[in-house]
């Protein structure tokens, strides 16, 4: 049986104010716990204080993206052992923004599957295919490209110790979810995927969903087999959301 996981990608929003705020309404609201693993994800300047407040809660917090390189003249980066320093347990890699905006390539991205890893954290690897690509028909190929450039660099058993994202591109910030049928199809073909290496791991690993998962439709999303948690973007920046999304599983 696979726990269910519910991450929140803050992406570039809050501020210690703001915080603050979703912090404590968060944990105020998860005091009775839920039947998921909770985890937040803010801006990397903010991981202190989140550390800070959420010590002990039983929520567990993690990095947007880490640097390829473990320390050096690399301007602006946070490196792999920086987030681990303020107990990260996980830390978000290819997310689609990354990859658009910042042109990370499949081998980059599996690159820093290796180097999160390496010092002990958990990544929570992000893959999806844009609309165009849907439409022509593309999606399983995408995702397999992306997937099988991780499983090609760090061997199928790291995929244990890690979470998988599907994010449909299209469905991203945009108030189009995917269908739970449309986004079952795909978790079930990564699993397959996995499984063809390994059955063992493609039954371990949590494959969850994200794009425009809202309170009014975690619970059909989560329902589906192969559907094992959200990564949650604009609805983790309100505490009554996100909450309601945690507890929709
Ligand atoms: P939204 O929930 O805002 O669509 O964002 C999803 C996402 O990109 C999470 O990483």
């Amino acid at each position: 049986m696979r726990q269910t996981l519910v991450a929140g990608n803050w992406k570039m929003n809050g501020s210690r104010e703001e915080n603050r705020h979703l912090l404590d309404g968060i944990k105020a609201g998860l005091s009775e716990g839920v039947g998921a693993e909770v985890v937040v994800c803010p801006p990397a300047i903010y991981i202190p204080q989140v550390a800070r407040r959420l010590n002990g809660s039983g929520i567990t917090w993690g990095g947007q993206d880490l640097s390829l390189h473990e320390s050096g003249a690399y301007t602006g980066e946070i490196s792999a052992a920086m987030l681990w320093d303020y107990q990260c347990r996980y830390v978000i890699i290819g997310h689609s923004e990354r990859r658009s905006l910042h042109g990370e390539t499949d081998a980059q991205v599996a690159e820093k599957f290796l180097v999160a890893q390496k010092v002990g954290l958990t990544p929570i690897l992000c893959i999806g295919e844009l609309l165009e690509e849907r439409e022509a028909g593309e999606t399983e190929a995408v995702v397999a490209r992306q997937l099988d450039a991780v499983i090609d660099a760090s061997g199928i058993q790291a995929i244990a110790g890690s979470v998988i994202a599907y994010e449909p591109v299209w469905a991203i910030g945009t108030g189009k979810t995917a269908s739970p049928q449309q986004a079952q199809d795909v978790h079930a073909f990564i699993r397959q995927r996995v499984a063809t290496q390994n059955t063992d791991v493609a039954e371990k690993v949590q494959i969850l969903y994200g794009g425009s998962v809202k309170p009014d439709n975690a619970a059909e999303l989560f329902a589906m087999a192969d559907i094992d948690g959200g990564l949650i973007g604009g609805a983790s920046l309100d505490a009554e959301g996100f909450l309601a999304i945690c507890r929709a599983v």
